[in-house]
């Protein structure tokens, strides 16, 4: 199939551009309603239709604005936290803390109280440091203290419970991605070594502990095209499982083989396709557990793949310049009112990103130009180049409006205040068509309610 075929993401078109523009500013995250419920529906139905019980989980690092978040959860999503405020933000969101899995290779004492008396469904296990913490908490007959109680709107009388654990596993596997995304190889900071015999300790740990261990967790890495990662991980997992039945009689109950699978920044991104993706990942996942009796809830973790094409950044050009690079060559730059605040990955992974003319501003001329290479760039005190080399109507002007496709994760919860710019606002297109603001744009106010300023 070619590339284009199954391009299947979000994006605007120039009346829908020009009224968000006019309404919400820019630069804008929007994100389309009915796009994300039917990517989540597509991935669901796909991981049950080979794997009937199975549960999808949503990452929700990859975008936690709460009406996001609430959809997820609408569309049969649990939910993967990786600290106390993501948790905070599935809980403001409306959801129970008991669809709820928490994660982080290095969670704090208070941020695992918190969690026992919230009442997380899950809790990923990640070191042996965090085994003893885990026992120190499950053996206290304490409530909640008040804060936290106050926090979750718990009585504070109520006792706590420890969670399930589900072993964190790096099962030695390197995937084809930006190193700063994989996490499954043996050089890693997350879970227990598979090969060296750190992950069966860790079972051993918590059964001697007497915790309520129920499974097996590994996730290999991000902006995954080529599945054998995945693939080699999930089989990984379950083979441990069976050794462990084998050696110990431990009976899993649970493997989750994370999230990872890739999207279409560009057209040279060709993931594939969610149906291949789950049979594969299943039936790895199933033959080291033929014959042993177990079988186990299987869970994916996807973030990117879930909301990444549900949602494009529109910004507006602001100047464009044409600059001598040497031997008669030239570039021309259109800057834009964004950029390493609003979307990092460029700078941070070398990103690349499908860029297109939202609508233009000068409206009385309907004429399209041909193709010119454009850099554009952000509005940043860095180099800042967000996009090079992107192909755009020669005639582009000064006040016409970008759209950046497949900018629905990582982007918005991986803003920041750089420069001092306000993050931007987060519309979501309704099934029906209406714009809902479900974040709004930063205020000068809020990005200075921090600062103390002692008499100096
Ligand atoms: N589960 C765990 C334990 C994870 O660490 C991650 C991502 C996921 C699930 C979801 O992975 P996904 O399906 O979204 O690939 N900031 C980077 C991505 C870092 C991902 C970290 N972990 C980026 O912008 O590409």
């Amino acid at each position: 199939m070619p590339a284009s075929a199954r391009d299947a993401r979000f994006r605007l078109s120039p009346d829908l551009a020009l009224t968000l523009a006019e309404q919400f500013g820019t630069p804008l995250y929007v994100l389309s309603e009915s796009h994300l419920r039917g990517r989540i529906r597509e991935y669901r139905a796909a991981f049950r239709a080979v794997a009937p019980g199975s549960r999808l989980v949503f990452a929700s690092k990859a975008n936690s604005t709460l009406a996001v978040l609430k959809i997820a959860h609408q569309e049969g999503c649990l939910i993967d936290v990786a600290s106390e405020g993501e948790l905070r933000a599935a809980l403001l969101a409306g959801i129970p803390a008991s669809d709820c899995h928490l994660h982080g290779n290095y969670k704090t004492m208070p941020e695992l109280a918190f969690a026992f008396a919230a009442g997380v469904g899950e809790i990923v296990v990640d070191s042996f440091a965090e085994i003893e913490m885990l026992s120190e908490l499950a053996r206290s007959e304490a409530p909640p203290s008040a804060m936290v109680a106050k926090a979750i709107g718990l009585p504070a009388e109520e006792p706590v419970r420890c969670p399930d654990l589900v072993i964190r596993v790096a099962p030695g596997v390197d995937p084809a991605t930006h190193q700063k995304i994989s996490t499954g190889q043996d050089d890693t900071k997350f879970g227990f070594n598979l090969a060296d015999g750190s992950a069966e300790r860790a079972l051993l740990r918590c059964l001697e502990l007497g915790l309520p261990v129920v499974g097996f967790h590994c996730h290999v890495g991000s902006q995954l095209l080529d599945p054998e990662a995945q693939r080699a991980g999930g089989e990984a997992i379950a083979q441990l499982a069976a050794d462990m039945l084998r050696r110990h009689g431990f009976e899993t109950k649970v493997l989750n083989v994370g999230g990872g699978l890739g999207v279409r920044y560009t057209d040279a991104d060709d993931p594939m396709a969610v149906e291949d993706y789950c049979r594969l990942v299943v039936e790895a996942m199933r033959a080291p557990l033929e014959g042993t009796g177990l079988d186990p809830v299987l869970m994916q973790e996807p973030g990117r793949s879930l909301v990444a094409e549900a949602g494009v950044t529109l910004y507006r050009v602001g100047v464009v310049k044409t600059v001598p690079t040497g031997e008669g060559r030239t570039r021309t730059y259109a800057s834009v009112d964004g950029g390493l605040s609003d979307n990092p990955r460029p700078a941070l992974y070398g990103s690349r990103y499908t860029v297109l003319r939202a609508a233009r501003v000068d409206q009385s001329d309907e004429g399209e130009a041909g193709a010119a290479k454009f850099t554009v760039a952000g509005r940043h005190c860095e180099t800042d180049k967000l996009f090079v080399d992107v192909d755009l109507p020669a005639d582009l002007a000064e006040g016409d409006l970008l759209q950046v496709l497949c900018t629905g994760a990582y982007n918005s919860s991986m803003a920041s205040n750089y420069n001092r710019f306000l993050r931007p606002a987060t519309v979501l297109v309704r099934e029906d068509g209406s714009l809902a603001p479900v974040q709004r744009r930063e205020t000068y106010d809020e990005l200075f309610a921090r600062e103390i300023l002692p008499a100096l």
